[in-house]
């Protein structure tokens, strides 16, 4: 079995970060988001991964290489535009060839692993009806937002439809699928959506419409398609949850370390008080501070006088002075400070389109 990652698309909804930076590899616990559905698919056995680059194709192959540090191989397809996730299936027809693969959003956080969802698609291929493909499906609060299925008295998928107004069902279509080669007479055969793009749930409609098997799996743990602020730090919030608490760097006999705490070597807490869930990058300092709970901050960063909660700041950021900063994301090499002559006074940088809300 293969694996197709999608690493394309613009990330709108996370600018101005994205702006400078590819969706999939904003970090959560301080290691891109794309790195998690990676190890998740090694961990499954598969280790033959095509990787779709959009835009933002330089950062991610820089980043990924050529996946030997998964313990994967990686082929980049590009995608010169962003015209639909079964469109990426389309180009990617070379790489896949005739085998099954699983079809994996880069920009999607999973709780559970890809193990059990991957064995039972392995298991009904063998059985009298072989599926061509398996759903993975999750209510939701907002199923406007979501591709969204229709499943008959027996649990068995019969509609499925993209970002419905008027949502027939709350079952949401999680960014992992299952494919056989099926998929690839679906693809070439749909139509663009209004959106101008070839949907991949339009494939799997097609698959059901022409009388071929589509399995469904009801995700039991949390799942979170991470491409807004909100999701991004509920994200970086489950998986500090999660991390084993380590201290390698040095923390000075001032500070106090509470909870879940990761930090790294050669990060250095002096005079400050570190509340977990909380990972600190290596090479960081973190002077006469308070870092609470749900915080990310990652390598080479330095924060002075301030208090950071439920936040992500990303690699060689500096936040000096600052009295309280909380559900915030900081991109890279970015500076926050206050001037302490004016305690009111704010002094921001701020990058090109951002958005600022004072209140
Ligand atoms: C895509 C799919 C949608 C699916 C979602 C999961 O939407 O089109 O069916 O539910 O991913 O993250 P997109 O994130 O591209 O808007």
């Amino acid at each position: 079995m293969k694996a197709l990652i999608l690493a394309g698309g613009a990330g709108t909804r996370l600018r101005p970060i994205t702006h400078t930076r590819a969706k999939q590899l904003v970090p959560v616990a301080n290691t891109p988001i794309l790195h998690y559905g990676i190890r998740s698919m090694v961990a499954a056995g598969i280790t033959e991964l095509g990787v779709i680059v959009g835009d933002t194709r330089d950062e991610v192959m820089a980043d990924l290489g050529d996946g030997s540090q998964f313990g994967a191989s990686i082929t980049f397809i590009p995608q010169d535009e962003p015209l639909g996730l079964a469109h990426c299936v389309l180009i990617a027809h070379e790489f896949l060839g005739d085998d099954d693969f699983v079809m994996y959003l880069g920009d999607n956080l999973l709780e559970q692993d890809l193990q059990a969802f991957v064995d039972a698609f392995v298991t009904a291929r063998r059985g009298d009806t072989p599926p061509s493909a398996q759903i993975l499906l999750k209510e939701v609060a907002d199923p406007q937002r979501f591709g969204i299925a229709t499943l008959d008295d027996e649990g068995h998928v019969v509609h499925l439809v993209e970002k419905p107004a008027d949502p027939p069902s709350n079952l949401a279509l999680v960014g992992v699928y299952l494919f056989d080669r099926e998929i690839h007479e679906a693809v070439a055969a749909i139509d663009p959506s209004e959106r101008g793009e070839l949907e991949i749930t339009d494939a799997i409609q097609w698959l059901i419409d022409h009388g071929r098997r589509v399995r469904t799996e009801i995700l039991t743990g949390w799942w979170i398609d991470t491409g807004k602020l909100t999701p991004l730090l509920e994200a970086n919030r489950l998986i500090l949850e999660t991390l084993t608490a380590r201290i390698d760097g040095s923390v000075d006999a001032n500070s106090f370390i509470d909870g879940r705490v990761v930090i790294e070597a050669g990060a250095e807490i002096i005079n400050s008080t570190i509340r977990g869930p909380v990972a600190i990058g290596p090479g960081t300092r973190i002077v006469d501070s308070f870092i609470g709970p749900f915080s990310a901050i990652g390598a080479d960063c330095e924060v002075r006088h301030s208090e950071i909660e439920h936040s992500v700041v990303m690699e060689r950021s500096k936040v000096l002075d600052i009295p309280r900063l909380e559900d915030s994301l900081i991109g890279s090499d970015a500076v926050v400070s206050r001037t302490k002559r004016k305690p009111r006074a704010i002094r921001l940088m701020v990058g090109d389109h951002c958005q600022i809300d004072v209140e």
